[in-house]
């Protein structure tokens, strides 16, 4: 009755972090300010939850679009951006979704659910892309989809925009520059959309995780496309009424991102001053680092109440590798404390 291979699978796992300094996930550390809080709960008592929510949210498209000088028929809306990856994969034709590795894994994990092949190419030891060799296997595994996280997670670089140009300016099928984390990099590709360019973002990181929101933005017609694929009210009345309200605040949420930012940098420099850590360059709300051992400091850390992802990665890449939130000062604060106290 059910798929082999979907038998052999194991469930997302999600690690138990009550009581814990919890950086595993990329989440803003910074709770929703009181003053906020109390007008959205506000904001949502007017809302009907006995019927079905906005099933078009053309409104909401157009206040989202609108905030990168694009129009509601070039915004879609997913509940996180992993379903969009989803309806991406599924909407495309039959042929590989190409994928660097390491990177996000659920776009390799959403192709094998949908039984597509999937063409990872290895990153260069340092996390760097080879753009000539990407297109090379694309073309051999005759890739219809590739995604590129830029930044890239989990290893937190942002590749050069000449690697992206280039794969854009060689690859006919689907280019989806994934920019979950946007608000802490340098750079946007808005620019680069095209028929065959999508920009898909989230605002889980920038601290909206609970709501689940994500949007891709792109060519209209593409857009349309997609929109077929959309099961009908896949955002909910709630998550719907909390994102209008809260888009008219985002100036507080993009003050966090700047002082997760400052607090990334403040950590690399520490972790860079520490003889047994190897420290990488993070245009993200995340670092990653590699010690000698990095299942005994998992351990370690995990044991004093401190939650971080240890990277296992068959290919070797990200061995030893831990991949760290930027949490709030004190946390961070906390872990590099833990840290030194249990690295040999
Ligand atoms: C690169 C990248 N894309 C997409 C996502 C999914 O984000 P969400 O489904 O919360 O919008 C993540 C989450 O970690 C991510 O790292």
């Amino acid at each position: 009755m059910i798929r082999a291979d979907i038998r052999s699978l194991s469930a997302y796992h999600v690690p138990d972090s009550e009581n814990m300094i919890k950086l595993d996930a990329m989440e803003n550390p910074y709770p929703l300010p009181d003053e906020l809080r109390t007008k959205l709960a506000d904001h949502l008592a007017s809302v009907d939850i006995n019927r079905y929510p906005d099933a078009d949210m053309q409104s909401l498209r157009q206040k989202i679009a609108a905030r990168d000088g694009l129009s509601a028929d070039q915004a879609l809306l997913g509940n996180g951006s992993d379903e969009i990856i989803q309806m991406l994969i599924m909407a495309v034709d039959a042929g590989a979704c190409a994928v660097p590795k390491p990177s996000f894994a659920m776009y390799e994990l959403i192709a094998r659910w949908l039984k597509r092949p999937v063409a990872s190419v290895p990153l260069k030891a340092d996390f760097s892309l080879d753009a000539e060799a990407f297109l090379r296997v694309c073309s051999r595994e005759k890739a219809e989809i590739v995604f590129l996280s830029c930044p890239n997670n989990p290893t937190g670089n942002m590749w050069p925009r000449k690697s992206i140009e280039y794969i854009v300016e060689n690859f006919t099928g689907l280019v989806v520059i994934d920019e979950a984390y946007e608000p802490f990099s340098d750079r946007t590709h808005t620019d680069l959309i095209a028929p065959n360019v999508i920009v898909l973002r989230t605002f889980s990181k920038l601290g909206w995780a609970g709501l689940r929101l994500g949007y891709v933005l792109g060519d209209a017609k593409i857009i349309g496309h997609l929109n077929k694929v959309r099961l009908p009210y896949n955002l909910n009345s709630l998550a719907q009424a909390s994102a209008d309200f809260l888009l008219d605040h985002i100036d507080v949420f993009e003050k966090q991102a700047k002082k997760i930012c400052s607090e990334r940098q403040r950590l690399i420099k520490a972790l860079d001053s520490m003889a047994n850590v190897e420290v990488y360059p993070s245009q993200a709300n995340f670092i990653l680092l590699r010690v000698a051992d990095a299942q005994a400091a998992f351990n370690g850390l995990l044991e004093r109440g401190i939650l971080v992802k240890n990277m296992r990665d068959s290919d070797g890449l990200l061995q030893n590798c831990l991949r760290v939130t930027i949490g709030l000062p004190e946390e961070n604060k906390r872990f590099l404390h833990v840290l030194k106290e249990i690295l040999p």
